[in-house]
């Protein structure tokens, strides 16, 4: 069992304000990371209620359980595979969760449904198994478009190993409005360095992390961008 593609197996509860969920996460699928920490945090503040949601990437159903609880009129959610989707559902009945969740197995931003009135995800980045480590964010603004209505929000986190300038960059020339919902820093996981491609891209730009004694921190961001 490797804890290096951080997709081994474990039981977890999760706080997020007073809200705490339980988990059962199979191995093969994501286990949540300091991402999926501060992006459920930033949900606890965020509306969905009568918005039409799609969420990429739903893994264990963590971000789709506080969705859920936030009364969207509808929840669409997708995986890359059934036995991931599957998962997902076993943990909404775990915490209870009866809205009624459109469960879809969609390569990524391949989904022939919406446009819907908020997109929200946790893209792929460290382990996104590209040569170029941005494919799923670059997708994800360039294709928002077609998933979403004009008015309508992407919302998504990334690391600022990411190049965050970059994905403001992007979602301007698409005339996106955007703004930073929440900011959160931490140390580097463990797996970072095991990667040295990713290792040696970091350095390419400025800002990707900030070193305080032996420790490397990044920051991650929580974009709210709305449609033209
Ligand atoms: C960073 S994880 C986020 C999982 C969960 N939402 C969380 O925050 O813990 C990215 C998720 O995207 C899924 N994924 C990877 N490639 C995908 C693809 N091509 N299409 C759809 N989902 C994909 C992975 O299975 C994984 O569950």
């Amino acid at each position: 069992m490797s804890q290096g593609n951080n997709l081994y197996p474990q039981e977890l509860t999760l706080t997020f304000g007073e809200v705490s969920i339980n988990l059962d996460v199979p191995e093969g699928v994501w286990n949540p990371t300091p991402h999926g920490i501060h992006l459920g945090n930033m949900i606890l503040d965020l509306e969905f209620k009568s918005d039409d949601v799609l969420e990429l990437g739903s893994g264990c159903g963590n971000h789709t359980i506080l969705i859920a609880q936030k009364k969207p009129k509808k929840l669409t959610v997708t995986e890359i595979n059934r036995p991931i989707l599957d998962n997902t559902r076993h943990n909404l009945k775990k915490n209870q969760i009866d809205l009624p969740v459109e469960y879809v197995v969609a390569d990524w931003t391949h989904i022939n449904k919406g446009p819907f009135d908020v997109l929200i995800t946790n893209p792929p980045f460290a382990k996104s198994g590209k040569r170029y480590y941005r494919y799923f964010i670059d997708t994800l603004i360039n294709d928002a478009h077609k998933l979403v209505k004009s008015g309508g929000r992407l919302i998504f986190i990334q690391s600022s190993m990411a190049d965050k300038n970059r994905s403001i960059s992007l979602m301007n020339e698409w005339g996106m409005k955007v703004r930073i919902v929440g900011e959160t820093k931490g140390p580097f996981r463990d797996y970072y360095f095991e990667d040295k491609l990713f290792m040696e891209n970091i350095e390419k730009f400025p800002g990707a992390y900030e070193k305080k004694g032996d420790q490397f921190i990044e920051t991650l961001t929580v974009f709210e961008a709305v449609i033209p």
